[in-house]
C-alpha cells in the first residue's frame, strides 16, 4: 500500500494534444503529502505549461526535498505577486484556507483546492464570490481524490433523473475497516497505518467520526441536486464507536461494515442525506471497495446503477484530480452550479425512517422511545443490541447514539421509507416503465 515514487510509475503526459493559451503560474499553499505530490507531478508535466512560482508553508524548520528558495511563510508574497494567476490551496486548516481563497478570488486568481472542510463550510459564499469576481474555484480533488465525480455530477446528470448518490467517500475509514475485517488488525493499528500512509487527515478524528465524509457529501449534494447545506444540517456518525460484537453481527450475516454517505431522492422529491456506518454485503457494489479506495454508486431513472471507483486518498491520486483541474483552467472551465442557479434546487428531507442496529453496554444508554418499532433484540452479559426502525428527524435532534458505549449502524436495507422504483420517473418523462 506504500505510494510508488513517481519516477517508477508508468507515466504518460496526457496534455500534449491540446493547444493552450495561458501559462499557469502557481502559488502553492501547503507542502504536505498532497502539496509535495502536486509539485512532483508538475515537474514531470512540462506540456501543461504550469509551474510553481512560490510555496507558502507553516513550518520553515521542517526538512524539505526541494530548493529552499521556493518557500515562504508569508501568504502575501503569493497573494501580492501579480505573476501568480493560479492558487493551489492544499492546507489542512479550513479557517486559514478560506481567507486565502477569498483574497485570491477577489484578486482574480483562479483557485484549486482539496480542502473539503473549507468548501463545505463556506459553499454559499464561495459560489457568490466566484460570480462576483468572475474567477473560478475548482475542487475535484476534495471529494473522492482520483474519482471525477464532481464534474460528472455537474455536467452530465440532470437532477430530475438522478435518483440517488451513495458512496464510500473517505479512504481512511475504509482502509481501517478493511484491515479490521480482512486482515484482523486492531482498530488502533489500522488507524496508525492510515496515518502513516498519508491517507488520514492531520486530525484523524475528522475521518473516524465521519466529518470528512460529511463535508464531501455536502459537495456531492451541491453538484447532484443544487442543495447548499452546511455540514451541521446533516446527520453524521463515524466508525469510532464500533465494537467487537458489531463485527461479529456483521460477519454472522455475511456482511462487512462500511462508512456510507448518501443522498437519496424520496417519494416527495426531497432528498434524504446522511453519513452512517452500514452493514454491506454482496452483491452490493460498495462491498467490493477495499482499503483506501472509494466507490460511488449513482442511481438514475434511465441508466439504473452506475459505479465510480478509484483511489480516494493519498498524494498521487489526489494530485491526479488537481492536475485535471489545472488542465480544465486552460480552457476556462468553471462550475456553473446549474442545478443551484439555473433550475429550482431540491430540498432536504428529514421525514425518513431508518432501519438500524444499535448495540449498547447499559440499558440506561438507550431512551425508551428511541425506536419507532423493534424487530429483534439480544441481551448478553457485557452488551445488548436492538434492531428496528428509528426516525431520522428524532435521531438528529438527540445525542444518545453518539455516547461512548453505544454503536449505531444502518442495516443493509436501511431506508424504511424510500422511493423504490423508477417507474414513476420514467412515466414522468413519457417512457414506459420497464
Ligand atoms: N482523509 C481523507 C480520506 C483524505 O481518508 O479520504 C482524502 O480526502
Amino acid at each position: 500500500m506504500v505510494n510508488v515514487p513517481l519516477q517508477e510509475r508508468q507515466y504518460t503526459q496526457s496534455f500534449t494534444s491540446m493547444s493552450y493559451q495561458k501559462n499557469l503560474n502557481i502559488g502553492l499553499f501547503g507542502y504536505g503529502v498532497v502539496g509535495s505530490a502536486v509539485f512532483e507531478v508538475l515537474t514531470h508535466t512540462p506540456s501543461l505549461n504550469a509551474s510553481v512560482t512560490k510555496i507558502c508553508i507553516k513550518n520553515p524548520d521542517k526538512q524539505r526535498n526541494i530548493d529552499a528558495g521556493y518557500f515562504t511563510t508569508d501568504k502575501w508574497e503569493l497573494l501580492d505577486n501579480e505573476a501568480i494567476n493560479v492558487v493551489v490551496e492544499m492546507t489542512d486548516d479550513a479557517s486559514a484556507a478560506i481567507e486565502i481563497v477569498r483574497e485570491s478570488l477577489r484578486r482574480g486568481k483562479a483557485v484549486i483546492t482539496a480542502n473539503k472542510k473549507m468548501v463545505a463550510e463556506n459553499l454559499a459564499e464561495l459560489v457568490e464570490l466566484q460570480q462576483k469576481h468572475g474567477t473560478p474555484l475548482l475542487y475535484e480533488s476534495a471529494c473522492c481524490a482520483s474519482i471525477p465525480v464532481i464534474r460528472n455530477l455537474e455536467e452530465y446528470y440532470d437532477n430530475d433523473l438522478l435518483h440517488g448518490v451513495e458512496g464510500i467517500i473517505n479512504g481512511s475509514t475504509n482502509y481501517i475497516l478493511t484491515k479490521i475485517f480482512d486482515d484482523k488488525i486492531s482498530y488502533t493499528n489500522a488507524l496508525a497505518q492510515a496515518q502513516q500512509l498519508g491517507f488520514a487527515e492531520s486530525d484523524p478524528s475528522l475521518d473516524v467520526e465521519g466529518h470528512d465524509a460529511l463535508n464531501k457529501l455536502c459537495l456531492l449534494l451541491a453538484h447532484a441536486y443544487g442543495i447548499v447545506a452546511h455540514p451541521s444540517e446533516l446527520l453524521c456518525h463515524g466508525i469510532h464507536r464500533l465494537n467487537t460484537i458489531d463485527s461479529e453481527v456483521a460477519k454472522a450475516q455475511g456482511a462487512q461494515i462500511k462508512l456510507v454517505a448518501r443522498a437519496l431522492k424520496q417519494e416527495d422529491g426531497k432528498i434524504a442525506a446522511f453519513v452512517l456506518p452500514q452493514f454491506v454485503k454482496p452483491p452490493h457494489l460498495l462491498h467490493t471497495v477495499r482499503n483506501e479506495y472509494n466507490g460511488v454508486v449513482l442511481t438514475s431513472a434511465l441508466a439504473d446503477e452506475q459505479f465510480f471507483y478509484g483511489k480516494g486518498a493519498g498524494g498521487f491520486p489526489t494530485a491526479s484530480a488537481i492536475l485535471a483541474d489545472l488542465s480544465a483552467l486552460r480552457y476556462d472551465y468553471r462550475y456553473e452550479y446549474k442545478k443551484l442557479l439555473l433550475q429550482s434546487p431540491s430540498e432536504l428531507c428529514e421525514d425518513v425512517k431508518l432501519r438500524v442496529y444499535v448495540s449498547f453496554q447499559d440499558w440506561q444508554m438507550l431512551p425508551v422511545d428511541a425506536f419507532v418499532e423493534i424487530h429483534e433484540f439480544y441481551s448478553g452479559k457485557a452488551i445488548h443490541y436492538r434492531k428496528g426502525i428509528v426516525s431520522l428527524k428524532k435521531l438528529f435532534k438527540s445525542d444518545w447514539w453518539k455516547q461512548p458505549g453505544v454503536s449505531l449502524i444502518l442495516q443493509e436495507d436501511g431506508i424504511a421509507k424510500q422511493e423504490k422504483t423508477n417507474g414513476a420517473l420514467k412515466e414522468k418523462i413519457g417512457l414506459a416503465a420497464s
